[in-house]
């Protein structure tokens, strides 16, 4: 298989200007939702770039587990190689690829720590296992080797028979956009691109060429 043959047109949809709605986030859902019923396997998966300690960009992919009127909430570990990046540089990019409805949405902005009593409360519905696993794995440092990392897990169930409360290191944060992007594939690599750009207390909405 040749990489240079893999070819897809892009069939699937238009995005006239008349056709999103004013408010950023309002089209987000109504194009989530088509993902939805699209069959998107995890469409709320977006990949979170930030800038990295050494300057270069930094990306991973992470799980959208709120959208309100601040922007877009994931919750991880503060000490992680992503928190550290966020606690020097509090500026992400977010990308959503959506291959069945041939579209991807990409915002970026200013993130902030979500306030505690919000981890709290999102911690306290995660399964069990996840809750362990938080106190468990010092997110992106190195370690010995996969029986390590399993006794480590072991460790905190045992300290936690009970109800696991959240570690503090870990929690959500949220990336307020100034900049929402929306791109549907079309044909001829002639793809449409609608950019919201925040101004003051509205959104300006332009086209890109693709
Ligand atoms: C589908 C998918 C969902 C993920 N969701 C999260 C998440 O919500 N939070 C998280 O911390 N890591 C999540 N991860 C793992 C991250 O991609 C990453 O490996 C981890 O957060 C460590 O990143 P860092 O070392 O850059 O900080 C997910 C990975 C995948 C593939």
């Amino acid at each position: 298989m040749s990489l240079a043959d893999l070819r897809e047109e892009y069939r699937r949809g238009a995005l006239g200007d008349a056709d999103v709605d004013a408010d950023p986030f309002a089209q987000f859902r109504a194009w989530f939702d088509d993902a939805v019923a699209a069959g998107v396997a995890e469409p709320n998966a977006m990949t979170l770039s930030t800038v990295g300690l050494d300057g270069y960009p930094s990306s991973r992919v992470v799980l959208l587990k709120a959208l309100d009127a601040r922007g877009f909430t994931f919750f991880t570990n503060y000490d992680s190689q992503k928190g550290r990046e966020l606690a020097a540089c509090p500026r992400a990019s977010l990308t959503f690829l959506w291959l069945a409805t041939q579209r991807q949405v990409t915002a970026r902005g200013d993130v902030e720590r979500v306030p505690e009593a919000e981890s709290n409360e999102y911690f306290a519905t995660r399964p069990r296992g996840s809750q362990l696993g938080a106190w468990a794995s010092d997110q992106s440092r190195h370690v010995a080797s996969r029986a390590a990392l399993d006794a480590r897990l072991a460790e905190a169930e045992a300290r936690f028979p009970g109800e696991v409360p959240r570690p503090p290191h870990w929690g959500g944060f949220v990336l307020r956009p100034t900049r929402v992007e929306l791109w549907q594939g079309r044909t001829n690599r002639m793809h449409d691109r609608l950019v919201y750009a925040r101004d003051g207390e509205r959104w300006a909405l332009s086209r890109l060429c693709p």
